[in-house]
């Protein structure tokens, strides 16, 4: 990438969600290469659960991309009992950062990265937000009323097993640390620039009316960042984590869900095309 002026090729792709622990996801995934040397990829969370296969996934890509942007999803802080990383809650976020430093791939904790290349320049926000409980089941007024509805469905989050929010008192208490935080950074950076928003939850409730299972949402984002993308200057908000990969406009701005998801959801329609997807320049005007 040129650093001074604009790349004459390239193009900043997407995807999230590629949960390579399954082997059929593993071999999308090395299967995967840039189109030009020019090329960026935003990784949108859920690489895996374990930390050997997270470091795995985040060198494939780093190989084959010219810089990668990674943000953590709700998998990969995970705490599994049979992980070689006993590690909980921030500690292993921090330790996934130290790890994608070793790698060279970007993380929420460096400074935000600015595309070059065609449809740039635009500065990349790579966010980790986490969620709230605040995308209630309709009707329901608490979390504990939401909560108690989706353990009567059986529907319930892994995460209220495995996500361990230490040394905070919940993970409602991480994520408005993490919003507080982040809304501080973004609001000194420059609003002349457009800024691609990344983030594994989407960062509006719109997108979870499409879940099959409504109560699902509780663990999909915050209300906290509902005008984020009217806020400030927003090109594109890209994410993952509901396995439902669309784009869409919202008040404007176009949000992009890059998701591959589990096998099982991918087999029966073939793989997504583009399989990375076009951020910018956006795919209408690619
Ligand atoms: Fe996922
Ligand atoms: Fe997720």
């Amino acid at each position: 990438m040129i650093s001074n002026g604009v790349a004459p090729d390239g193009k900043l792709l997407g995807i999230s969600d590629v949960h390579v622990g399954n082997p059929e996801n593993r071999e999308v995934v090395e299967g995967l290469r840039a189109e030009s040397d020019n090329d960026w990829l935003i990784v949108a969370g859920d690489v895996a659960e374990l930390i050997d296969e997270i470091e795995w996934g985040l060198r494939v890509l780093r190989d084959r991309f010219h810089t990668v942007i990674w943000v953590p999803g709700n998998h990969e802080l995970w705490t599994p009992p049979q992980d070689s990383v006993p590690l909980r809650g921030q500690a292993r976020y921090h330790h996934l950062v130290g790890l994608c430093r070793e790698l060279g791939v970007i993380t929420p904790e460096d400074p935000y990265p600015i595309w070059q290349g065609p449809g740039g320049p635009a500065r990349i926000a790579p966010l980790f937000l986490l969620y709230d409980y605040t995308f209630r089941v309709d009707g329901t007024h608490t979390k504990e009323q939401s909560l108690a509805y989706a353990h009567q469905t059986g529907v319930v989050c892994t995460d209220e097993v495995l996500l361990h929010a230490d040394p905070y008192p919940s993970r409602e208490a991480w994520c408005q640390a993490r919003v507080a935080e982040t809304e501080r950074r973004l609001v000194t950076c420059d609003q002349g620039m457009p800024l691609v928003l990344v983030n594994h939850w989407p960062l509006i409730r719109e997108p979870t009316r499409k879940l099959r299972y409504p109560e699902f949402a509780q663990w999909c984002g915050t209300q906290l960042t509902a005008d984020w993308h009217r806020r400030f200057n927003v090109a594109a908000v890209v994410y993952g984590h509901l396995h439902i990969r669309r784009s869409a406009v919202h008040d404007g701005v176009r949000f992009e869900e890059v998701s591959l998801g589990y096998p099982r959801e991918w087999t029966p329609r073939g793989l997504p095309c583009p399989l990375l997807r076009p951020i910018l320049p956006a795919l209408e005007a690619a």
